[in-house]
């Protein structure tokens, strides 16, 4: 570590890009090889950024009014992206999320912001380190970025060579993703055409066709008036974030760069970056690396988060109190979030620290079916969201947003919707690489449902 690496903190220790290697990192990967590892992080060193600091600043500006209470925010994707995810099903992840956004927008209300689990969530912490079929255990799949999924000694063991694969999908994705947004595909007026195999085949389908009738109808009013989709840069372009769990710390240092303009460290590998519910130690090493970066940082708070834990992961991640600097990302499970959200929020509602609040409704809700697939009930997602708002009403603070995981793949994986997918469907299309995925009927129907909490509050 050379001198000008250090940053000191007002008040903190001094921090540089590899401070985190000397506190406990949990859920770190067994690397079989130092030399390879080594290479590995030195070639993603040599690589250009994925993002820029300017891109993250400004969605730290956008998160911000979600921490003022004027905006609402949207982060979804898949659980574990895969490697061998076609252009096909990233678009179609993405036309999940625009569809969402619209209806979000147009019903609930609320400027939205949009930031995907998706260009570089390809690394999973998991409950146990080793997965047993039979009369054999071998470690468990934790992520493309780590090893592959398949059953054997081979495809388990950790290959640092995926380091420099997980960089380079996420950069062709990232490409398709900046082609589609900037590109044409989320103008305004193709609304409608999003819709095209949801149409009369789903009620939320039928329903967000009737909306997507009167934004065109809108549209045409303005267009007589002279303000097109082709002349007004925000009904042509979508601002798109990218997002992913910091887990994997030797990618996150390497992809660690200095911003010549400010002087400041952004980790390059997404815009915004969160510490997942079994990483969030207060003196452990994701913590430690991400105070030091200017990402806007999301971080997950469970069950059993105690209220000064939280206010103090506010004073270690956002010592000065910038809004948009952190989203803590509320996962409590739909039975117990009326009891375990209220002391939080009046918390750091009375520490002062200017918090975007997100209701993740998914990781408290799995359960194994009768037939043994892991699975979740859009109930329980609804109610955990529903929870979530009337805590925030109760303790006058704004519930700021919803992180899910879903995908545009017309997959089987979680149970109820208004298609009333029921236990005996799972068989039909589970194709998740680790949790179940509301799929993009699922998706626009909770996005309707939470447009009517939010404009209830509004
Ligand atoms: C996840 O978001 O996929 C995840 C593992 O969540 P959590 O850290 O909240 O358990
Ligand atoms: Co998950």
């Amino acid at each position: 570590m050379s001198g000008e690496d250090l940053t000191l903190f007002a008040g903190g220790s001094a921090w540089s890009p590899s401070s985190w290697r000397s506190k406990p990192a949990r859920h770190q990967p067994a690397w079989p090889d130092a030399a390879e590892i080594e290479q590995a992080t030195k070639a993603l060193h040599d690589l250009p950024p994925l993002v820029f600091a300017g891109e993250a600043r400004s969605l730290t500006g956008h998160l911000g009014r979600v921490a003022d209470g004027e905006a609402f925010l949207l982060q979804a994707g898949d659980c574990a992206e895969s490697f061998d995810s076609s252009a096909d099903s990233i678009r179609d992840r993405l036309r999940v999320i625009l569809q969402m956004a619209i209806v979000l927008t147009y019903s609930g209300g609320v400027p939205l912001v949009k930031v995907g689990r998706i260009a570089g969530q390809f690394a999973k912490p998991r409950s146990s380190p080793t997965e047993t079929v039979g009369e054999v255990e071998l470690p468990s799949f934790l992520g493309h970025m780590v090893n592959d999924i398949g059953f054997s000694e081979a495809e388990r063991l950790p290959d640092p060579r995926r380091l420099l694969t997980a960089y380079h999908r996420a950069a062709s994705t990232l490409n398709l993703l900046r082609a589609f947004t900037r590109g044409g595909y989320a103008d305004l007026s193709r609304v409608a055409s999003w819709n095209r195999e949801f149409v009369a085949s789903s009620p939320a389908g039928r329903r967000y066709s009737r909306m997507a009738e009167e934004i065109d109808r809108a549209l045409r009013f303005m267009t007589a008036c002279g303000v097109t989709t082709a002349n007004t840069p925000q009904l042509h372009e979508v601002e798109f974030y990218t997002s992913h769990e910091a887990l994997v710390l030797d990618y996150e240092e390497a992809l660690t760069r200095e911003d010549s303009t400010t002087g400041d460290w952004y980790d390059c590998s997404a815009h915004m970056l969160w510490i997942g519910e079994r990483t969030r130690q207060l003196d452990g090493a994701h913590v430690e690396f991400l105070r030091g970066v200017r990402n806007p940082l999301g971080c997950k708070v469970g069950p059993t988060a105690t209220a000064d834990e939280v206010v103090a992961l506010c004073e270690l991640l956002n010592p000065q109190r910038v809004p948009g600097r952190l989203t803590l990302i509320t996962r409590m499970g739909a039975g117990r979030i009326g009891t375990l959200l209220p002391p939080l929020l009046r918390a750091v509602r009375d520490s002062g620290h200017p918090v975007a609040w997100a209701c993740d409704p998914m990781h408290g809700n799995t359960y194994t079916s009768e037939s043994g697939r892991k699975t979740r009930h859009f109930d329980d997602v609804l109610a955990e969201i529903s929870g979530f708002f009337a805590a925030h009403t109760a303790c006058g603070t704004w519930p700021g947003g919803v992180h899910v995981e879903l995908t545009g793949d017309a997959v089987t994986e979680c149970v109820g919707g208004a298609d009333k997918l029921i236990d005996a469907d799972l068989e039909r299309a589970f194709e998740t690489l680790c949790d179940p995925r509301l799929n993009g009927r699922q998706s626009v129907d909770l996005a309707f449902r939470v447009a009517e909490m939010l404009s209830d509050r509004r």
